[in-house]
C-alpha cells in the first residue's frame, strides 16, 4: 500500500519547476522581440518626426539658397545623440548644409525611410514652400545604441534567471516538503501494522491460555474418568465372578459393557495424550498405524454430519514425534470439519511414494522414499489467495474466537522440522487435500 519515490532527483514538483522556467525563459524571449518592435518603430516615428520639423523651417532657407542658416537648422540637431547625421538637400540634389558623425552620409535621396545594413536608418522628409517642393532634408538614426540594448537585455536575463532561481528553490522545499509528508505517512502506516499485530499477538495469547486451560481441565477429567472406568471394569470383572451357571446369558451383557469401557479407556487415553505438553521426541512411527488409532477421536471432533473413510496402505514409517504428529492430524480434522459445515466426507489416507521431482510449490526438495499421510474433504475449498497464505502464522478466515490462524502454521512448521512437507491443493466449492510427505525411515525393518 505504500509507494516509495524511488527516484528522488524528478519529482513532479521538481519537473513542474523546470516547466515553469522554460516557459519563463520563453515569455522573457518575446517580451525582448517585442520590446524591440516596439522601440524601434518608436525611434522611426520621433526620427520622422524631427525630420519634418526640419523640413518645415528649413524650406525657405533653401528657396532663398540661405546655406548659413540651413546649417544652423541642422547644427540644432546636433544635441540628440541618437542622430548621426543630418543633411539638406536642393530640389537638384545638391548638398544645401549638414553633418556627419563617424558614417558617411549615402547622398540626395528620396525614398521615404531606408535601413542600412550596419544599424542605421535613413529617413527622407521632402521639404516644400507653398506646395512647391524646395528640396529633401535626410537624418540618419542609429536604431538602437548597443550599450542601450545590452543593459536592456541584461535587465531581462537578470530577471528571468532570478524568477527561474526563485521557482527552483520554491520546488525543493516543496519536493523536500512532500518527501518528509510522505515519510510521516510510511511512519503512521507502520504504527497501525504494529498494532494491529500486537492485538492479533494478544488475542492469539488469550486463545493460547484458554486451550492451555482447556487442555489442563480436559486432561484432568479424563484422568479422573480413567480412573472410574477402572473402577466400573473391576466391579463388572467381581460380578462375573459371581454369576451363577443358571444366569450364563448375563455374561454376554457384561462383556459388551465391558468392551464399551475399552473403548472408552481408549478415547480417555488420547485426550490424556493430546492435553499433554512435551518436548519433540522423535520416534519411529507408522503412519498408517497412527491414523488408526486416532480414528475414534477423529470421528468424535468432526461430529456426525461428516463421514470418515480411512484408507490405510501405507507401510513405511517415519521418524517423528508421535504426539504432535497426533496433534497435526487432530487440527486437520478439524479444519475438514468446519470446512463442512454440511456434512460431508473425510477420507484419511496413507500411501507409500517414490518421488523424483519436488510436487508444485514445494522448496527444499530431496528426492526420495515419503510416507504420505493425505487428508481430503469434500468441504468449501480455498479460492488461491487464501490457499497461498494458509500456512501464514495467524491468517484465518473464520470469525473471532473461532480460528487462530496457527493450526496450519504449526503443522507446517512441524513438518518442515521433521524433515517433511506439506501440500495443500484445493479447488473452491469442491474440496481441500492436505498431504504430508513424511521421509521414509527405513530404520531395522
Ligand atoms: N480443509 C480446509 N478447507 C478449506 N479451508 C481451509 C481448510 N483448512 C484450512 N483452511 C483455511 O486456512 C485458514 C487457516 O487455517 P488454520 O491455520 O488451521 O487456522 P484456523 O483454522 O484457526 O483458521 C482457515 O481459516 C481456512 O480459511
Ligand atoms: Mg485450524
Amino acid at each position: 500500500m505504500m509507494l516509495l519515490q524511488k527516484n528522488k532527483g524528478w519529482t513532479p514538483s521538481v519537473i513542474g519547476a523546470l516547466v515553469a522556467a522554460a516557459v519563463l525563459l520563453a515569455a522573457g524571449v518575446l517580451m525582448a522581440v517585442y520590446q524591440e518592435q516596439l522601440y524601434s518603430s518608436q525611434q522611426i516615428k520621433s526620427v520622422r518626426e524631427q525630420a519634418q520639423v526640419l523640413a518645415a523651417s528649413a524650406s525657405a532657407a533653401i528657396l532663398f539658397e540661405d546655406r548659413a542658416a540651413a546649417q544652423e537648422y541642422v547644427d540644432a540637431l546636433r544635441v540628440n545623440p541618437e542622430l548621426q547625421g543630418a543633411a539638406i538637400y536642393a530640389a537638384d540634389g545638391r548638398l544645401m548644409a549638414g553633418f556627419a558623425r563617424g558614417t558617411r552620409l549615402p547622398g540626395h535621396k528620396t525614398t521615404a525611410e531606408t535601413k542600412t545594413g550596419d544599424g542605421y536608418i535613413d529617413i527622407a522628409v521632402p521639404a516644400s514652400q507653398n506646395g512647391a517642393r524646395a528640396g529633401t532634408v535626410l537624418l540618419r538614426a542609429v536604431t538602437e545604441a548597443p550599450e542601450r540594448r545590452n543593459a536592456r537585455y541584461f535587465g531581462l536575463i537578470l530577471l528571468v534567471t532570478m524568477g527561474a532561481l526563485v521557482i527552483a528553490v520554491l520546488s525543493f522545499a516543496q519536493a523536500q516538503l512532500s518527501r518528509r509528508a510522505q515519510q510521516l505517512v510510511e511512519v503512521n502506516s507502520r504504527l497501525h501494522q504494529e498494532m494491529e499485530e500486537r492485538r492479533k499477538t494478544e488475542e492469539a495469547l488469550r486463545q493460547s491460555h484458554k486451550m492451555e486451560a482447556i487442555g489442563q481441565l480436559s486432561g484432568g477429567i479424563a484422568h479422573d474418568f480413567n480412573n472410574l472406568i477402572m473402577i466400573v471394569k473391576g466391579n463388572l470383572r467381581l460380578l462375573t465372578r459371581k454369576l451363577s451357571p443358571e444366569t450364563e446369558s448375563g455374561a454376554g451383557y457384561i462383556a459388551a459393557a465391558d468392551e464399551a469401557l475399552d473403548r472408552a479407556a481408549h478415547l480417555t487415553q488420547r485426550i490424556l495424550a493430546f492435553s499433554r505438553r512435551q518436548p519433540l521426541t522423535p520416534q519411529r512411527v507408522n503412519l498408517s498405524t497412527l491414523a488408526q488409532g486416532l480414528a475414534e477421536l477423529i470421528r468424535h471432533s468432526v461430529g456426525e454430519k461428516v463421514t470418515i473413510s480411512l484408507m490405510l496402505q501405507g507401510s513405511w514409517s517415519t521418524l517423528c514425534d508421535v504426539n504432535q504428529m497426533e496433534n497435526v492430524i487432530l487440527n486437520l480434522a478439524i479444519n475438514a470439519r468446519d470446512a463442512m459445515p454440511n456434512g460431508g466426507e473425510l477420507i484419511v489416507e496413507t500411501r507409500d511414494m517414490t518421488l523424483s521431482a519436488p510436487p508444485p510449490d514445494v522448496e527444499n526438495f530431496t528426492p526420495g522414499d515419503y510416507a504420505a499421510l493425505i487428508m481430503r474433504d469434500t468441504g468449501t475449498g480455498m479460492p488461491e489467495e487464501v490457499r497461498r497464505r494458509a500456512v501464514d502464522p495467524f491468517f484465518t478466515t473464520k470469525p473471532l474466537g473461532k480460528g487462530t490462524g496457527l493450526g496450519l502454521s504449526m503443522t507446517f512448521g512441524f513438518v518442515r522440522q521433521s524433515g517433511g512437507h506439506l501440500l495443500i491443493e484445493s479447488v473452491p466449492g469442491k474440496g481441500t487435500t492436505m498431504t504430508i510427505l513424511m521421509p521414509r525411515d527405513k530404520g531395522t525393518s
